[in-house]
Parts: C-alpha cells; structure tokens; sequence
C-alpha cells in the first residue's frame, strides 16, 4: 500500500506518517501545493499513491474573518481539485476537519453526531465544511475525519504553538492567566488522533467520521489540569468569551460523538485527561 501524505510537516503530518502501514511519501507544500491544482495532480501521478492523505489546511481561524478567500482557496478549492485528483487515480481520500463546522446552534449541550446538520460560525469553519462536501461529493472512496482542538510536537505549522505549550510558557514567566470557561469541546493529543485514524483507513467503510480523545471540558478545565498534571500552581482564572473577544466567532459547544467509529466497532480513545498526560509525557515534563 502506497500513502502520499500532504502537509506532512503539520502537526498531524508528523505523528501520522510514522504509523501509516506501508510504502509512506511525506510531501510539503514545496511538493505538493493544494493552491497549485495542476502541479498537485502531476505530483500524484508520478506517484501513483493507493491513498492520499490530506493534513494540510488553512488555520488561521481568525485571520479568515478578513480573509476568507485564502482560506477557501486552501480549505474548499484545494480539496477539490485533491478529490478530483483522487478520483481520476481511482485513490482513496483521507481529508481531516474540524468540530468548527458546528457553531451556528448556540443551544445544543449534547455531542454531535456525523449525522447532525452542521452549521458553523466562522468563516474558516464554512471553508472546512465546503471542504468536506467536495471530498465526499467527488471521491467514492473517501474517509472524512472531523477532530478537536489539536495539540501535539512543535504545534501547528500555523499558529506557531498549541494551547498547552502558551499555557505552561505564560506560567512560566509568572504571568496570571485569564482563560474562557463557556467553550467546551475536546481537546485531543495528536498522536492519539493519528493512532486512531490507523484502523478507520484500514476499512472500507467509506464516509464521514468524529475521531477525538473521549470526554470534554472548557478550555479553562484544560488549562487547569495541565497546571495539575504539570506541578504548577500559576493564578488561573475562568473567564466568559465576552471577556476575551475575538474576529472569529467560536462554538459554545462543540463535543463531537463518534457513532461511526463505534457503529464499525473501532476501539473507543482514551480520555482527553490521559492524551494530555501522555502528551506532557513525551515531551519529558513529568
Ligand atoms: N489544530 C487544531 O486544533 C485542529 C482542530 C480540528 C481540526 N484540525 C484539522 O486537522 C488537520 C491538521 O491540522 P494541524 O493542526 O496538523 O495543522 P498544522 O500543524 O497547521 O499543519 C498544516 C500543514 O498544512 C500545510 N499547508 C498549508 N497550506 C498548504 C497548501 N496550500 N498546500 C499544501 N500544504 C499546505 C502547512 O504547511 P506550511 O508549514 O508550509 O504552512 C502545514 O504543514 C487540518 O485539516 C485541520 O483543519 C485541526
């Protein structure tokens, strides 16, 4: 089985590479460009690849308040022409995506499931979705992941960092932190994202899956138990989104069920407490 991963060098690139079964080709944006549709498709062609798998995006959520285009030129546009790439060598898609396509509904408190009309409330949210349609609309042969609030070596390409490393930083210089207590979803370790992910693709259940850490929490809950697990005792304070605004609108409740991955009896994931412990783990905290 031969993979050529896209945005290998992402945070998610990384973990998963290593744990694809077979003949991987890690590809970076010099490489393999999803805003270049006609290189990208030629890339694929010399390779040949059985499965491709897409762990680039746009991520800057913010910056795609005023900026949509680029992130749709990324998010949608680009995936589209990668499913149709997909297609045409009759390969397998696997594209990732976000518990930010959810968002609209202010009132929902229960997990969402693959088969709930999303809605979101960005515009990177509905550039990840448009993403999502293409994928599946286009390529028979497609797995559609959606995960949460990712974190794992180095961070994202994108932002430069990941919630647990700004946390431990800004406690580390002793400063107080303020952090938002009406957003909950499930933060989710990387590696355990990517471990999963392994034996979703190894199926042919085609379709569209929710792959997180299981529970949930506010992201003040997480700050507080990486402060916990860490052995730091910095001053942490929960604050209402109100408190601390931002150009990209966030879901209030984004807890993503995984009625797929169980309806096709893939193992639960471990709870988000321990993805955090195995993260602080491995990069030699604890
Ligand atoms: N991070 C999260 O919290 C989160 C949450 C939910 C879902 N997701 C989804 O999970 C997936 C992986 O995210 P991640 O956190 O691993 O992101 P990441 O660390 O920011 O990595 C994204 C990668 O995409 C590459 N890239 C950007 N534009 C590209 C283009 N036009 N062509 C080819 N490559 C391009 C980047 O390369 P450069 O370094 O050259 O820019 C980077 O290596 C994405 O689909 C994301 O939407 C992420």
């Amino acid at each position: 089985m031969k993979y050529a991963v896209i945005g290998s060098a992402g945070q998610l690139g990384r973990a998963l590479c290593p744990l694809l079964p077979g003949d991987v080709i890690p590809l970076v944006r010099q490489q393999a460009d999803l805003e270049k549709p006609t290189e990208l498709k030629s890339v694929l062609e010399t390779i040949r690849p059985d499965v491709v798998v897409n762990c680039s995006a746009y991520n800057l959520v913010d910056r795609a308040e005023t900026e949509p285009e680029a992130a749709f030129a990324v998010n949608a546009w680009g995936v589209r022409a990668l499913a149709l790439a997909c297609r045409s060598l009759d390969a397998t898609l696997v594209h990732f995506s976000t518990d930010y396509v959810f968002g609209l509904d202010t009132t929902r408190r229960t997990p969402w499931k693959e088969s709930d009309a999303p809605g979101p409330a960005s515009a990177y949210g509905l550039s990840k979705l448009t993403g999502e349609y293409w994928a599946r609309q286009i390529c028979p042969k497609h797995f559609v992941i959606r995960t949460c609030g990712l974190y794992g070596s180095r961070g994202t390409g994108g932002k430069g960092g990941n919630f647990v490393e700004t946390m431990l930083r800004v406690a580390g210089e002793g400063k107080p932190l303020r952090v938002v207590d009406d957003q909950r979803c499930t933060p989710s370790y990387v590696g355990d994202v990517a471990a999963a992910v392994i034996p979703v693709i190894a199926t042919d259940h085609y379709g569209l899956y929710h792959l997180t850490n299981s529970g949930s929490c506010s992201w003040y809950e997480f700050a507080r138990e990486i402060f916990q697990q860490a052995g730091l005792q910095p001053s942490l304070t929960p604050i209402p989104s109100r408190d601390y605004p931002t150009p990209a609108r966030r879901p209030a409740y984004s807890v993503l069920a995984r009625d797929h991955a169980d309806a096709v009896g893939l193992p639960p994931m471990r709870s988000w407490q321990e993805g955090l412990a195995e993260y602080l783990r491995v990069r030699r905290i604890l």
